[in-house]
């Protein structure tokens, strides 16, 4: 039952309601659905793991675009610090400078700032990437710490990039709109002081409109100590994280309108 409330919750902000969300397979214990909000608009889908401070994916629309890289500050967000009227991702120096939040406060749900200032090796990896959104809001939204993982740093500016920047325009080519899942799967290992987990694998799931035609769909995963992106199905990817959360339950990502072949 409170699955059910939270995936209408998740709904009716993925995709602005025309998709459904991915099955309850990959939920962490201590979930949060959160709407990402910056500049008085929605931009995109998080389910973060509380316990673990990562997201477990994102999902966004695939609309990149030129406008300039924004020099954007890092966002922490405030729906996961209690009870608060803030639904807007926000600075951690306003919270604790305008809103009188404890950096404690913020702390004890999601990853700050300083969690991810020393890390070696490893770097900030967007699950919904800033060059795959067009506007400067729309990019800017992207820099918030629920949705980041610690990523293997040639990975990130590797193969993952590479990935990001042309298997994406080259399959998304014909498609009209583009629906895309990013996530990571939790590993043994954290940083940050075992605050922060470092996942084993991230992946991505795209499934695309092709005019009347039947959708197109696709996936990719990568091991985050290795500088090498795996091109799957989507059938394929769904099978692959079904045994990577340890197989109880079949992991579905998108719809039976998208193919998994
Ligand atoms: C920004 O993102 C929103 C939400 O995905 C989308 O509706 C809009 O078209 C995007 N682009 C601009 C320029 O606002
Ligand atoms: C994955 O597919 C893309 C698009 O077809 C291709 O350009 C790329 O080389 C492939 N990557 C790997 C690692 O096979």
């Amino acid at each position: 039952m409170l699955g059910l409330l939270l995936l209408q919750v998740l709904a009716s902000c993925l995709w602005l309601g025309h998709r459904t969300p991915p099955n309850d397979a990959l939920n962490p214990k201590n979930p949060a659905w959160i709407c990402q909000h910056f500049s008085n608009s929605y931009h995109y889908a998080t389910l973060y793991d509380k316990d673990r401070r990562i997201p477990v994916y994102s999902a966004y629309k695939y609309q990149p675009g030129n406008a300039k890289t924004p020099d954007a500050p890092w966002f922490v967000e405030p729906q996961l610090i209690g009870k608060n009227n803030l639904k807007e991702m926000e600075r951690q120096s306003v919270l604790i400078e305008q809103h009188k939040f404890t950096l404690d406060q913020i702390k004890a749900s999601q990853a700050v700032y300083d969690d991810y200032a020393q890390l070696k090796g490893l770097n900030h990896g967007h699950l919904s990437p800033c060059d795959h959104q067009d506007s400067k809001e729309n990019k800017t939204a992207t820099f918030t710490f629920t949705n980041i993982v610690p990523l293997d740093s040639s990975l990130n500016k590797g193969q993952w990039h590479t990935y990001e920047s042309k298997t994406m325009p080259k399959m998304t080519e014909g498609c009209t709109t583009t629906y895309v899942i990013t996530g990571a799967v939790p590993g043994k290992l954290h940083v940050s002081q075992g605050r922060v987990n470092r996942p084993s694998h991230i992946w991505s799931a795209a499934c695309c409109l092709v005019g009347q035609k039947t959708p197109k769909a696709w996936g990719a995963i990568a091991e985050n100590d290795k500088n090498k992106v795996e091109n799957l199905s989507l059938g394929e990817l769904e099978n692959r994280l079904t045994k990577l959360y340890g197989g109880k339950k079949k992991v579905t990502l998108f719809n039976k309108a998208c193919p998994r072949q």
